[in-house]
């Protein structure tokens, strides 16, 4: 798997996916980080893990189907057949969508399809869960489509929403799920043992 990983922020969802690499978990290269912002944190990880690095900031770009030509463009001069959503905060244009059908995931801080779609991302999710008095959350790992948070659903893991939660202390709940479930689904694919029909993902367990 020759993956790309797309960050906005501090990539802490990438650093878990260096990490399961080089702890022999997942059998990847990391073979580029597109990044979404110049002073994305991310970028610092990448250096220091040795990756490759492209800012694709959207204003730079007359409208999506350039800036989907140059996503397209840095990911075939790094021979990338798999991309990692982490953290990237644009919509991906459909071209690059069409291009990596099945091959593209996104990490979501909640249970899918509740408190996600346009809007919904970083702090008003927690926000949101919280205010509904939801009391459990989560995280889940998707196939990217057309739109946002709507593609299939690979792996979803839960944590309980508590009385004295804040959205950061449920945030931070969330995220340790998201570090061991992320580099989980990209083993899946890395593996083969992912089947997708339709809205089903079938995952083949090898024990
Ligand atoms: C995570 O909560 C992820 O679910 C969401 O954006 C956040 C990225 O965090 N899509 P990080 O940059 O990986 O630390």
């Amino acid at each position: 798997m020759q993956l790309a990983v797309f960050v906005s922020g501090g990539g802490s969802n990438f650093q878990a996916i260096l990490d399961a690499i080089g702890a022999g978990r997942l059998d990847a290269d990391v073979a580029l980080c597109v990044s979404s912002r110049p002073d994305a944190g991310a970028l610092e990880r990448a250096a220091r893990a040795g990756v490759p690095t492209c800012v694709l900031r959207a204003a730079e770009f007359p409208d999506d189907v350039a800036l989907g030509a140059a996503m397209l463009e840095a990911l075939a001069t790094h021979h990338v057949d798999f991309v990692a959503l982490a953290g990237f905060m644009r919509k991906i244009p459909s071209s690059v969508v069409a291009a990596y059908r099945h091959r593209m995931l996104n990490i979501h801080p909640a249970l899918l399809p509740a408190f996600g779609g346009p809007g919904m991302y970083g702090r008003r999710v927690h926000e949101a869960v919280i205010e509904h008095g939801a009391r459990i959350s989560g995280a889940t790992v998707h196939l990217v489509d057309e739109e946002y948070d709507s593609g299939p659903i690979v792996l979803q893991d839960v944590v309980p929403v508590l009385d004295h939660d804040t959205p950061e202390s449920l945030a931070a709940r969330v995220l340790e799920v998201e570090h061991r479930i992320y580099p989980e689904a990209l083993r899946l694919f890395a593996e083969g043992l992912v089947r997708i029909d339709g809205r089903r993902v079938y995952i083949t367990t090898n024990d």
